[in-house]
């Protein structure tokens, strides 16, 4: 993917203005991180066509060979603005897949994104912290776009790609534009004091059903009642208590 054929015309303010791009690389998150550390332009992407050692969330490791989107973009956001950065990143890969695709695309809390209950897209948020303010924050997105789907596991639940689900190929340049100019979108919204809470909300698929969440040993179980405006899940257990569960530290057990 060319870094010229990602940019031109691309119509955002910021976002996707420089591309950094490899054909294989460890993680985009490593150069991203790097990067930034050395001041790099807010909104510049860099992009793997294929990674060798991709990050998931929780130490685990994400797969993404060829065909895969793989790409992570440098901001410095407000640190009252991160919970709503999960909730942007996720909408903007479901209004990307809508528009490329016209595929239907849920969330499972806090990022993961779903086409029919499989997972398509998964995000990693890292950020640096200096003096109690965000030095940095670095959006990872990877996306199964033309992969077949038994190539794609080393994911704890049931993956699926976008070729797969369409029965053809997908333009990876069209889905990565397209989704720098959502993300853009949904980012200036959020820095504008505009909520995307309530569409996020109304995407994710969790809501209602029975979870098993983990934290380090910690192990939750109940009925996933609600989100806050901050992005966390608040359960329903079993004695009927509430529990209240961060988006940074939880992950859903299928
Ligand atoms: C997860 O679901 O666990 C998050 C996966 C995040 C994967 C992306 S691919 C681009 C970026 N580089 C990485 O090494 N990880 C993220």
């Amino acid at each position: 993917m060319l870094e010229v054929s990602v940019t031109r015309g691309l119509g955002t303010r910021f976002i996707g203005h420089r591309i950094i791009h490899y054909s294989k690389i460890p993680s985009t998150m490593e150069i991203a991180k790097r990067e930034s550390l050395q001041g790099a332009l807010e909104g510049t992407v860099v992009i793997a066509d294929e990674q060798t050692a991709g990050k998931g969330r929780m130490r685990r490791v994400w797969l993404s060979p060829k065909g895969c989107i793989a790409l992570s973009i440098i901001l410095y956001p407000n640190i009252a603005h991160l919970s709503s950065l999960i909730m942007a990143s996720s909408l903007a890969v479901v209004h990307t897949i809508a528009a490329i695709t016209g595929l239907w695309s849920r969330i499972k809390w806090p990022n993961d994104v779903l086409i029919n209950g499989k997972k398509v897209c998964g995000i990693l948020i890292e950020s640096g912290v200096r003096d109690s303010s965000i030095a940095y924050t670095v959006i990872g997105i990877g996306i199964n776009v033309n992969l077949k789907t038994a190539d794609s596991t080393g994911i704890s639940i049931p993956a699926t790609s976008l070729s797969h689900e369409l029965g053809r190929e997908v333009s990876r340049l069209e889905m990565v534009r397209r989704l720098l100019v959502e993300i853009e979108k949904l980012y200036l919204s959020v820095k504008s004091g505009e909520s995307i809470y309530q569409e996020w909300r109304d995407s994710l698929e969790t809501l209602g059903k029975r979870v098993h969440a983990s934290s380090g040993n910690k192990v939750y179980e109940g009925i996933a009642e609600s989100v806050t405006e901050d992005g966390s899940l608040i359960l329903r257990c079993s004695d009927g208590s509430l529990i209240k569960l961060n988006a940074g530290d939880i992950t859903l057990r299928d």
